[in-house]
């Protein structure tokens, strides 16, 4: 039989590779490949499989109940990043089941739903750890509302979830496209694109002394380029199927939401770092949430840059490559990966 993987520029009566078309229900019509990139991504993350109870948390619970290993500085960011993981983690799978309306393609979509798997699992481990620790569960899940540097973060994201599911949203008018395309840059690239960037720093900080959780975070973070680098490429691909969508007001608009952003997670950092620990401190974060919303604003070919484009934690790449750290936390071996889809980006 004729192998069907053939042409990404296959012909089709039925078929597309259109984003944002007209038809929200139905069968997904995935071959021929139309938007490859997206299948490929696909592939990429489903070789990256993991789970969180498989991950040992026993010297992260000795580690919390001693005095002595963990100050209370580190245990107030431990709970903070959970905090904010908990609550965003799940926004996030919120932003893909609205967005999932919007978004016809049957590749993107395909992606999508393993992205909203990956998400189960990030869930997951904020469980995981929350059991493991033995941790306050309403502190924890309560801090979207009880910690103002996080509500302010989450309040930010979530005023445009709401415009996705107003009942008059639509994607058929080039208005209409550009809302979709500005809650998408919101979902994609300002909150797993920048926001999680902190947290994730901060705890992987610490893994000689919270091992269990910096490996869960590893894998997050690798989950998390991967989500990235989808959502970069769904924008570039709807920029270059609709070429009316960008204007200079666009620009500007998703520019200023870029510094607001930067903006909240340098008030966050202040909060949950106020004294700094291990060599880092809040002033640190200014110029590393400076130095990502640089490379987020490069991925989309948009102008803006920060002048200081220096990255202060250059060993989050190293962080980010299990396999180079796994002797070093001398954890279970957890090496899922079987793919080389580790580069050494943001
Ligand atoms: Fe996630
Ligand atoms: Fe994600």
């Amino acid at each position: 039989m004729e192998p069907l993987l053939k042409d990404d520029f296959a012909q089709s009566k039925s078929k597309t590779g259109e984003i944002l078309g007209e038809e929200t229900e139905g069968v997904n019509q995935i071959l021929p490949h139309m938007n490859r990139w997206a299948w490929d991504l696909y592939i990429k993350g489903a070789a990256n499989n993991w789970m969180p109870t498989e991950i040992p948390m026993v010297k992260d619970q000795q580690s919390w109940k001693s005095k002595d290993v963990l100050t209370d500085d580190e245990r107030l960011v431990i709970k903070r990043c959970m905090g904010f993981f908990a609550g965003t983690e799940s926004l996030v799978s919120n932003n893909l089941m609205s967005l999932a309306k919007w978004i016809t393609d049957p590749e993107c979509r395909q992606y999508m739903a393993r992205q909203m798997y990956e998400e189960c699992l990030h869930n997951h481990t904020v469980v995981y750890i929350c059991d493991a620790l033995d941790l306050d569960v309403n502190e924890v899940y309560e801090a979207h509302i009880n910690i103002p540097a996080i509500k302010d973060k989450d309040d930010f994201l979530m005023a445009s979830t709401a415009n996705v599911n107003d009942p008059h949203f639509e994607t058929k008018t080039i208005e209409g496209k550009r809302n979709l395309y500005k809650a998408a840059f919101m979902y994609w690239i300002i909150c797993e694109g920048t926001f999680f960037y902190s947290g994730f720093a901060m705890l992987l900080s610490m893994s000689n002394k919270i091992p269990g959780i910096a490996e869960q975070i590893q894998y997050t973070l690798r989950d998390e380029r991967l989500h990235i680098e989808f959502g970069t490429k769904l924008l570039n691909t709807m920029r270059a199927q609709y070429p009316d969508l960008m204007t200079d007001q666009l620009e500007d608009e998703l520019t200023q939401i870029m510094q607001r952003a930067v903006e909240l997670e340098v008030a966050y950092a202040h909060d949950v770092l106020p004294r700094g620990i291990l060599g880092l401190n809040a002033d640190m974060f200014l110029d590393y949430m400076q130095y990502i919303a640089n490379r987020r604003m490069e991925g989309l070919s948009m102008k803006f840059r920060y002048p200081k484009d220096k990255n202060p934690f250059p060993w989050m790449s190293e962080k980010v490559d299990i396999k180079k750290q796994k002797n070093f936390f001398e954890t279970k071996v957890t090496d899922y990966q079987s793919e080389g889809v580790l580069d050494d980006d943001f």
